[in-house]
């Protein structure tokens, strides 16, 4: 047995010790259901609020938001920003948070994650409550997962995912995938969007043989998410010269990791987002493009843009800040960690990315959070192909962005705001209730204090994989108290949350990214100058 392996079992062991103390000592008193998310593996003391929303007033820290920020007070009621104002007056019976010297901004917000999903043979293992009390004490008070179908219906999909995130202990939205097309497909798309808020569909270009769909489908969908005013997302690689790469790798031996990144090269990202971008422009309906990892599919993106497409373009923690070394490290579990599709590039891809987002080229930074533990991926220790797919990130995005983007200089305190929260609000039109500190915007607040610093490591992340991509990483800027629907679930280094107290964000359709999108089509049919009017008979 590898050491590695060793030591996963060993902190397995002493996890299932945790649980059965814990399962031992619980009591079913409401003062226990509000607890550190490590409890479920380490038993730690529990915390002793209430579930009411408190009355909270932070005071004199620099407010951001996208648009302006301001040295002022900010006063929470009842899980809502009541009041933005410089001195602001309280009663006794209000808390004071002193925020001098630090940054209130808005909670973040990651468009894109998958907690409890199951996929290649197994399922994420962070589920609604820890991946979610992970994100909290990251200073994220809000994601959007993506729903699978259940054999290609929507329904029971969404009613899986509705069970799932009972448990969740912050706000949360849902994407949906689409995996397969028939009348009915489209009628549940219309029922997602009219009655279950959501205004998202994406489609899998990469995964042959389990998600991926065709350019036919990918059209029938481009059309109906552009009449229910749906944002079509696509994961761009092409499906089938993976596969095609995947056996070349076989061939040659290479079973390793390292033959992940090989089998699936920019190339392959950058000609799935060429063409799901031009299918989008051929039906005149914006596109967004998930996890952008290479320069190819960014310069894709930005050519679009440019062109007047709407095409927004979303870079992921980790394709930011990571290269792909690590898929080559001698160790098979800490180079399995790294893979995700799609791949990690090698160095310099990283910073063209941060380039784009700074410009405007991308436009915000999700996570793809899709953990899976060492034994998880050790499915794939004979064979790269079989490694599940994903990395962690839900906790760490905050501050890496704050990190490797404000702290060095590249980005505003302004920018940061809207490329971790307020655009991801905007696109997905919950834009000011959440991704604003502004009267009326749902109280979810975090407090940075940037004289302060992180350190990311396994051994004390909040999620409950046994590794993080990020281990080791020390930088600076650190998310010292988040507020969450009112509540403070995150101080001094412990977390307070309660299962059950997130709630779902219906997102309505038609957000920004449709404005003028009629008057486009319009324009389209006007210039065709067809159909002409022939006599057809004989002359
Ligand atoms: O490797 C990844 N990205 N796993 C999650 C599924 C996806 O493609 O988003
Ligand atoms: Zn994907
Ligand atoms: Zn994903």
């Amino acid at each position: 047995m590898g050491f590695v392996s060793f030591l996963t079992m060993t902190k397995r062991f002493t996890r299932i010790i945790a649980i059965l103390l814990l399962l031992s000592l619980t009591t079913a008193s409401a003062s226990q259901e509000f607890c550190d998310a490590r409890m479920d593996y380490s038993v730690v003391g529990c915390g002793g609020s209430d579930s009411t929303s408190q009355t909270i007033l932070i005071k004199g820290g620099t407010v951001v938001n996208a648009h302006h920020q301001q040295v002022a007070d900010v006063f929470i009621d009842n899980g809502i920003v009541t009041d933005v104002k410089p001195n602001i007056k309280v009663s006794d019976e209000v808390t004071i948070v002193d925020a001098t010297g630090k940054f209130v901004m808005p909670g973040g917000i990651d468009p894109h994650t998958h907690l409890e999903f199951e996929f290649m043979g197994t399922e994420t293992i962070d589920d609604f409550f820890s991946g979610q009390a992970a994100a909290l004490a990251g200073g994220t008070t809000m994601h959007i997962d993506f729903v699978i179908p259940v054999n290609g219906s929507l329904s029971s999909g969404f009613k899986a995912y509705v069970e799932k995130a009972k448990k969740s202990c912050m706000d949360y939205g849902f994407h949906m995938a689409i995996t397969k097309w028939d009348d009915t497909v489209a009628r549940e798309m219309e029922i997602m969007v009219k009655e279950k808020g959501i205004n998202s569909f994406k489609f899998f270009l990469a995964y042959k043989g389990a998600l991926m769909i065709n350019d036919e489908l990918l059209l029938e969908g481009l059309k109906k998410c552009k009449s229910v005013g749906a944002l079509a997302m696509v994961h761009a690689e092409n499906g089938d010269a993976v596969f095609e790469g995947q056996k070349r790798m076989i061939e040659l031996g290479i079973t390793g990791p390292e033959g992940h990144a090989l089998s699936r090269p920019p190339l392959l990202e950058a000609e799935a987002t060429a063409r799901a971008i031009r299918l989008a422009g051929f039906v005149n309906t914006p596109l967004y493009v998930v996890h952008v990892m290479s320069v190819e599919a960014m310069e894709e993106i930005a050519k679009a843009r440019q062109s007047g497409q709407r095409v927004v373009g979303e870079p992921v923690a980790s394709g930011l800040v990571l290269d792909d070394s690590g898929l080559w490290d001698p160790d098979f579990y800490t180079a399995a960690k790294f893979v995700m599709s799609p791949p990690i590039r090698a160095a310099g891809h990283g910073k063209a990315l941060q380039a784009a987002l700074s410009t405007g080229v991308l436009q915000l930074v999700g996570t793809d959070h899709c953990t899976f533990n060492s034994t998880q991926k050790a499915f794939g220790i004979d064979d790269f192909r079989k490694i599940p797919n994903g990395v962690n990130g839900i906790e760490e995005r905050m501050h890496l962005v704050w990190d490797t983007m404000v702290a060095s200089g590249k980005i505003s305190v302004t920018d940061y705001v809207r490329i971790t929260s307020t655009e991801c609000a905007r696109i997905f039109n919950i834009y000011p209730q959440k991704g604003a500190i502004l009267p009326g915007s749902d109280a979810d607040i975090i407090i940075l204090n940037p004289n302060s610093s992180f350190q990311i490591s396994s051994n004390s992340h909040h999620s409950r994989s046994d590794t993080n991509v990020y281990e080791g990483w020390i930088g600076k800027g650190k998310v010292e108290i988040t507020i969450a629907g009112g509540r403070i679930v995150w101080e001094n280094n412990e977390l307070k949350v309660k299962r059950g107290s997130g709630k779902y964000i219906k997102m309505p359709p038609f957000s920004y990214v449709f404005d003028g999108i009629e008057k486009a089509d319009a324009s389209y049919i006007s210039s065709l100058r067809a159909p002409v009017n022939r006599f057809k008979g004989m002359q």
